[in-house]
């Protein structure tokens, strides 16, 4: 089976998020979307509550699953007998670490990442963005699907 993994800390997913895991699921036979911790960021939500919300803005594509991973990537790609690693690339500020990821994981493993071009509608958006306009109460209802809407509003409240 020609298996692909999305990985991200998905905290929330985005549009932008679920416009490639689409695209990829065109492409593949199986797409793992595999949460991830990303020692660069806080997270708002928790491991359980992001896979909860992914399950349910995904559950239209027959062929993607969702799963979470401690640890490293490749490993997770080892254990799961997956050779490719699909990432979004919205704009050259994306470039840098992306194509660093890239090459150790490749150096690593011989695991493939290969890269798609985000739509130009969500090239601006990502989950740090999407977390502060909702801190502050800003619409952000064409950035996210419903579910991660009414999750992020009832964060903000403090719930
Ligand atoms: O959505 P993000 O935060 O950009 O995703 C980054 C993520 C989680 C995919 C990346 O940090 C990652 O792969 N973390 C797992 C640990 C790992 O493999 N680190 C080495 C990367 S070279």
């Amino acid at each position: 089976m020609n298996r692909a993994v999305c990985p991200g800390s998905f905290d929330p997913i985005t549009f932008g998020h679920l416009d490639i895991i689409a695209r990829a699921s065109t492409h593949f036979d199986q797409v793992v979307v595999s949460v991830l911790e990303n020692r660069t960021k806080a997270s708002m939500f928790t491991v359980a509550e992001r896979i909860a919300m992914i399950e349910e803005t995904t559950k239209k594509f027959s062929n993607v699953v969702v799963t979470s991973w401690h640890g490293l990537l490749v490993d997770f790609c080892k254990a799961n007998d997956i050779t490719t690693i699909v990432k979004g690339l919205r704009a050259v500020t994306d470039f840098d670490y992306e194509l660093q990821m890239a090459q150790v994981n490749l150096q690593a493993t011989g695991v493939e990442t290969m890269f798609m071009a985000t739509a130009p509608a969500h090239s601006f958006l990502s989950s740090s963005l999407v977390k502060e306009l909702a801190h502050y109460g800003g619409d952000v209802s064409t950035m996210v699907p419903p579910a991660v809407h009414a999750a992020l509003k009832l964060r903000a409240e403090g719930k």
